[in-house]
């Protein structure tokens, strides 16, 4: 039986911890035995990409830290915080599963507690692609991780390439603030018929879910292209929204074909370089966001 926390069941085998005074010794004491710490920041509803990220941290480093906090200052008003899906118990028995030593769960009072007031932002990358339509959510998103990093401490910190403009955004953040902490980027885990997995895809209907799909198709019609010699990203551009309008009622906010560092528009597409193609598509009131990265 887990301990019981509330209502809530978590798993025996994990140390659960909300306050940042009783992480902070436990972290202290971990580092004075000369054990590597890494951090797996997320917001929780754990699915197999968050998984992935917990198991290659256990492979890679001494003792795993998963934190859940599902962070409002990355949400903008209209967005769903309020219905952002949640599962501490199942969570906690998924994180120990995969290999987590332990849960840091705070509060919002914890991160943010009254009268907090400072924040870091990423100027110019935050701003395009997603920033042009959630223009406050790098802040948050950076605000929140670097408190993570600073409350924990980890030696090598794991993100999704799921949200490949986040990942390009932290490791930015961390060089240009020397923040002492090693970036580790993990490969987009995806469902057999390709949709990336994302906390947001039970907001999906079944036929929104099956359309879905589309997204990774069309990633992947992108990569043919330029596998054949296509060398325009706008016509590789035209013919993926093309294709993911063409299968059902889709909003589509950005396609794009970026440099896959400084996130800027490609003009054109030159051989050996690595370039970005992200996008951002609403299937009714669910955005779903996709990408991959493709060495012309
Ligand atoms: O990718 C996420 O789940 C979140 O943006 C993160 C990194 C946990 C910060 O809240």
């Amino acid at each position: 039986m887990g301990r019981v926390e509330g209502s809530i069941k978590i798993s025996p085998l994990l140390i659960t911890l909300s306050h940042i005074s009783d992480l902070r010794p436990r972290i202290s004491s971990i580092r004075a035995e000369g054990k590597s710490v890494a951090l797996v920041p997320t917001m929780g509803f754990l699915h197999e990409g968050h998984l992935s990220l917990i198991r290659k941290a256990k492979d890679e480093c001494d003792i795993v830290i998963v934190s859940i906090f599902v962070n409002p200052t990355q949400f903008a008003p209209h967005e769903d915080l309020e219905k952002y899906p949640r599962d501490i118990s199942g969570d906690s028995e998924r994180a120990s599963g995969a290999g987590c030593d332990m849960l840091f769960i705070p509060s919002i009072t914890e991160m943010y507690p009254d009268g907090f007031s400072s924040t870091v932002s990423v100027n110019g990358l935050s701003s395009v692609l997603e920033g042009e339509f959630r223009p406050t959510h790098f802040q948050g998103v950076t605000t929140v991780v670097l408190k993570l990093i600073n409350i924990v401490q980890p030696t090598v910190a794991y993100f999704g390439q799921k949200d490949a403009q986040q990942s390009v955004v932290i490791k930015k953040m961390v060089n240009d603030l020397n923040v002492p902490v090693t970036i580790v980027i993990v490969p987009t885990m995806r469902e057999q018929d390709g949709l990336a997995m994302s906390s947001r895809n039970v907001y999906l209907d079944p036929v929104q879910r099956k359309d879905a799909v589309v997204l990774s198709r069309s990633l992947d019609l992108a990569k043919s292209r330029i596998v054949e010699g296509v060398r325009d990203p706008q016509k590789i551009i035209a013919e993926m929204k093309e294709l993911i309008l063409s299968t059902g009622p889709a909003t589509i906010d950005y396609v794009e074909i970026v440099d896959a560092d400084l996130l800027k528009k490609k003009d054109t597409l030159i051989r050996g370089e690595s370039v970005l193609i992200p996008l951002a598509v609403r299937f009714g009131s669910t955005r779903l966001i996709d990408n991959i990265i493709v060495t012309v």
